[in-house]
Order: structure tokens, then C-alpha cells, then sequence
């Protein structure tokens, strides 16, 4: 994804703390009850908002919770932060983590969904304290230690896919 360097940044831009670049992390309960709260709706709303935006992340749902990492310049983050915590899709909204980074974790991703599936199921559980994934029964620790591993699984998946492809077309 195509983002601005900070020294691309004019000055006007930077009054408001736009070249300062942070992350935040938070889990929520997700709505089965709001007739709007199909995922692929949310999904799609977030990359398209966040490709104008210069918001970079990642999304974890499982049926009954979210987790979800945004990464971007601080008035952006905060803005986008008073609209989840009002939006009805969701509640109980918890923030895990929050700071400023050097560099973005999720730079390629607009917004990537990552899922928690059989697959990955030993990821999910590994970190988690009970049986069932529940991120509310997460250390911070535990919740960033499993976007890590959902993330870095899913993107060798996604490797092997577009090598078997290449080796497909080579064929011949
Ligand atoms: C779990 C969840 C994740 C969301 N993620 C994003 C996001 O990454 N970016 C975004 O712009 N909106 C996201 N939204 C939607 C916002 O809460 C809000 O509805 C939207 O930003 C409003 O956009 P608008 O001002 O263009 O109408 C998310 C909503 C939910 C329930």
C-alpha cells in the first residue's frame, strides 16, 4: 500500500500531530442482534475508509468477537477511534494497546482479515487461557503474540498459493 513518508508531510499538515504514527489494538464483542453487522460489510467499509485515510491494519473475527490492530497518523487513529466506539456492530469495546511506532507492522494491508479457522485453531488456543477463543481472557501479551501468528501463517499460506500458481503457468 501506497503511504506518504513522513517527509512527504507538508508542515500545515503536521499541526494537528499528523506525522506522528501510532498503533492501537482493541478486542469488542460483535453485535449478532444489528441486521448492518455482516463482516464482509465491515470489511469493505474499512479498507475503502482506510485506503483514503492512510490506515493500515488487521481484523480478527470469530463469530463472537473482534480484534482488530490500526496503525496510522495520531489525529486519524483518534478520529477513527470515536467512531467504533459509538458504532452499535460492536460493544464493549477494550483497548489492549496504544502507542507510537517507528514503523508500520501491517504496511501492505489496508485492512487484512484474518481468520481464526480449524486450521489455525492451535494459534487461536495456544495463547488463549480457556477452551474456547475468547480474547477477553487474553493478557496484552497473549492478544498481540496471536495477531502475530494469525498474521505470519496466513501470509506463508498466501506464499505457497501464489509460488504453486507461478509454478503452475510455468509448466508447459
Ligand atoms: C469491528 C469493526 C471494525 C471497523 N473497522 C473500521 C476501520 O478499520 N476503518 C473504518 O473506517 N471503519 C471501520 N469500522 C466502521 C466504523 O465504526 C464507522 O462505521 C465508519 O468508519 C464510518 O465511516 P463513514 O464516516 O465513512 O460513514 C469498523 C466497524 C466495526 C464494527
Amino acid at each position: 500500500m501506497a503511504l506518504p513518508e513522513i517527509s512527504e508531510t507538508s508542515n500545515s499538515n503536521m499541526m494537528n500531530g499528523e506525522h506522528i504514527i501510532m498503533r492501537l489494538t482493541y478486542i469488542s464483542r460483535y453485535n449478532n442482534h444489528n441486521p448492518n453487522g455482516e463482516v464482509s460489510r465491515i470489511l469493505a467499509q474499512a479498507q475503502q475508509n482506510n485506503t483514503y485515510n492512510g490506515i493500515t491494519g488487521a481484523l480478527i473475527f470469530n463469530h463472537n468477537y473482534f480484534l482488530q490492530s490500526i496503525e496510522g497518523a495520531r489525529p486519524v487513529i483518534n478520529d477513527l477511534l470515536r467512531k467504533l466506539v459509538k458504532d452499535d456492530r460492536h460493544f464493549s469495546l477494550q483497548i489492549i494497546e496504544c502507542s507510537e511506532i517507528e514503523q508500520r507492522r501491517w504496511d501492505k494491508w489496508s485492512m487484512k482479515y484474518l481468520i481464526p479457522s480449524e486450521d489455525n485453531k492451535e494459534h487461536s488456543l495456544k495463547f488463549s487461557a480457556g477452551t474456547e477463543f475468547n480474547p477477553y481472557l487474553m493478557s496484552t501479551n497473549q492478544i498481540m503474540m496471536l495477531i502475530d501468528a494469525l498474521s505470519k501463517q496466513q501470509e506463508q499460506e498466501e506464499k505457497q498459493i501464489s509460488e504453486k500458481k507461478k509454478s503452475w503457468f510455468s509448466i508447459g
